[in-house]
């Protein structure tokens, strides 16, 4: 699929899901290019129909700078105890709504957000919908003082690391931390990596995001929105 049909299909999952915000909502907004397209289509519903939010909490300075460019003002998590609907993108949706995320490097504050929300709402195009988890690199946010020991512990398991680079350089995430991607494909027991990746100390945060999602919008290549409930 070329990027210009992607692109189209993002946007048409981004508007769809936009109609899900309802007034006084506490709402988690997620990052990436998809969820750029829903905030421009939050930014739309809220210029038009003055939609009012209770709260709004987002998982990325990107994304904090989109929303306070269309004056929709930003909140804390911290000063928020429970969202009610958080939309976020997805790089990878299994069958049973398990997600890869994290391609955008803002892994770590997405599950927080989702953590703490009501109800969760991934919109993906649909290449990104596979059977079981698997087909795009797996994201670790490690540590700095510790990240070589990881790096080498994960080679040993056969997980096959490589560090996530940016212009050349170690990418850095908002906590300053790095991310190591994991090329495991697919990833035969999501759980099992899962509990292994958070007893290692060092790492912060993977991008298995499990049992978390609630409902997923799907933009078909032939126009079809599909929304998916678990
Ligand atoms: C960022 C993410 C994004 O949601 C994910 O990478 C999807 O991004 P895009 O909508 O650009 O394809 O997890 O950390």
């Amino acid at each position: 699929m070329d990027k210009k049909k992607q692109d189209e299909l993002k946007n048409n999952a981004a508007i769809n899901a936009a109609k899900l915000v309802q007034p006084g909502m506490k709402l988690g907004v997620g990052t990436g290019s998809t969820i750029a397209f829903f905030i421009d289509a939050l930014g739309k519903r809220q210029k038009e129909e003055g939609l009012e939010l209770a709260a709004v909490v987002t998982t990325s300075s990107r994304s904090k700078k989109q929303l306070e460019s269309l004056g929709i003002k930003v909140d804390d998590l911290s000063a928020v105890d429970r969202l009610d609907l958080t939309i976020d993108g997805a790089d990878r949706v299994a069958a049973n709504f398990d997600g890869i995320k994290g391609g955008g490097g803002a892994l770590t504050m997405e599950k927080n957000v989702a953590a703490n929300s009501v109800r969760v709402v991934w919109i993906v195009d649909e290449s990104k919908m596979v059977e079981h988890l698997g087909g795009f690199p797996l994201p670790v946010e490690v540590l700095p003082v510790s990240c070589e020991q990881n790096f080498r512990r994960f080679e040993e398991e056969g997980l096959k690391p490589a560090w996530r680079l940016q212009a050349g350089e170690r990418f850095k995430t908002h906590y300053g931390n790095y991310i190591i991607d994991l090329n495991v494909d697919p990833i035969p027991v999501p759980h099992g990596l899962d509990d292994y990746l958070k007893k290692t100390v060092g790492v912060i945060e993977t991008g298995l995001f499990l049992d978390m999602c609630d409902e997923v919008i799907i933009a078909h290549a032939d126009s079809r929105i599909e929304n998916r409930q678990k």
